[in-house]
C-alpha cells in the first residue's frame, strides 16, 4: 500500500501525518506492506524541513518527523494507491490536478476516518500558537489510527467494509 499524506505547505501536518502514521505501521508490525510519504499542494517550502513546531509535538510524542518538503507531482497520482488530505482545498486542487492529467481521483480527508469528525478538516496551524499543533497531533493520531485500521482490512480482505 502506498499511501501520501497531502496538505498546502507539507511542512505542518502532513509530514506530522506522515510520521505518525509510519510509527503506527511499525508498531503493528506491518513495514513491508506499507509505503509513506508526504507533499504539499503548494510550492513554496521545496526542499526545507518540517516546521520545529511540528518536529517538537512529534518529539514529545516520541515520533520523529524526517524528509523534507516537496511539492505533489502528477506521477503521484498514478503510483500512490491512497491520498490522503488534511482539508477541502487539498481535496479541491487535487481534483483539479487530476483532472488536468486526466487521472483517476483517490482521495480521501483525513477526518474520513476521524470518530470525532467535526468539519472534517485538520486545521491549519501556522498562522495560529502551539496549542494548535497539539490539537492537530492529537486529530491526526486518532485519524491514523483508524485509517491503517481502515486500510489493513482493505489489504487483508477482512473486516467486510467498503
Ligand atoms: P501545512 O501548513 O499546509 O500544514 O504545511 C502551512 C504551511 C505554510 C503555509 C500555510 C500552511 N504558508 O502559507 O506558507
Amino acid at each position: 500500500m502506498r499511501v501520501l499524506f497531502v496538505c498546502l505547505g507539507n511542512i505542518c501536518r502532513s509530514p506530522l501525518a506522515e510520521a505518525v502514521f509510519r510509527s503506527l505501521v511499525q508498531s503493528r508490525g506491518l513495514d513491508l506492506h506499507y509505503t509513506v510519504d508526504s507533499a504539499g499542494t503548494g510550492p513554496w517550502h521545496t526542499g526545507q524541513r518540517p516546521d520545529w513546531r511540528s518536529v517538537e509535538v512529534g518529539l514529545r510524542n516520541g515520533v520523529q518527523l524526517t524528509g523534507r518538503a516537496r511539492q505533489v507531482e502528477a506521477r503521484d497520482l498514478v503510483n500512490c494507491d491512497y491520498i490522503i488530505v488534511m482539508d477541502r482545498q487539498n481535496l479541491a486542487d487535487l481534483l483539479a490536478l487530476a483532472h488536468a492529467n486526466n487521472s483517476p481521483p483517490r482521495f480521501r480527508l483525513l477526518r474520513d476516518f476521524d470518530p470525532e469528525p467535526g468539519d472534517s478538516q485538520v486545521p491549519d496551524p501556522y498562522f495560529g500558537d502551539a496549542d494548535g499543533f497539539d490539537r492537530v497531533y492529537e486529530i491526526v493520531l486518532r485519524c491514523c489510527s483508524a485509517l491503517l485500521t481502515y486500510l489493513e482490512e482493505k489489504r487483508t480482505g477482512t473486516g467486510g467494509r467498503a
